[in-house]
């Protein structure tokens, strides 16, 4: 059965209360219910993780190689600084979905800079909590 990690990195688990205005009023928890509710109509797997902590992160991208299919990954701000994650992500050779649920790119210029854009299959920023559903269909789509 294909299986998914659906990794969320700082300040996510604060989402319902952290700048509504920005990322919604969707928590996290809600985010991964959606997740797992999609993942059961495609009759595929999806595990959730967040963390606060960049080595947590690239443990965790290293632990997905051989488990799972492919990575839908929303780094926070680590997007924006972590080489890191960049060599995690090229280093375990597995489809990464780079997910934002605001629009980086219509934010401030430190946003638009992504090191996870050149190492990820594609990027989907700006839907909200849909956008996990989207990232979800769109590495399905690369799978099949
Ligand atoms: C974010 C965008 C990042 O710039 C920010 O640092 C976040 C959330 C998003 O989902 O829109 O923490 O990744």
């Amino acid at each position: 059965m294909t299986s998914l990690l659906i990794l969320n990195g700082p300040n996510l688990n604060l989402l319902g209360t952290r700048q509504p205005e920005v990322y919604g009023k969707t928590t996290l928890n809600d985010i991964e219910a959606m997740c797992a509710a999609h993942a059961q109509r495609l009759n595929i797997r999806v595990s959730c993780l967040q963390s606060n902590h960049e080595g947590a992160l690239i443990d965790a991208i290293h632990a997905a190689k051989g488990t799972h299919d492919g990575i839908v990954l929303n780094a926070g701000a680590f997007t924006h600084t972590s080489i890191a994650l960049m060599d995690a992500i090229a280093s375990v050779e597995l489809p990464v979905i780079e997910l934002h649920l605001s629009n980086i790119h219509a934010r401030e210029a430190f946003r638009h800079k992504s090191y996870i854009a050149p190492v990820a299959l594609g990027q989907i920023c700006g839907f909200g909590a849909a956008g996990y559903g989207l990232a979800i269909d769109a590495l399905m789509a690369h799978l099949s």
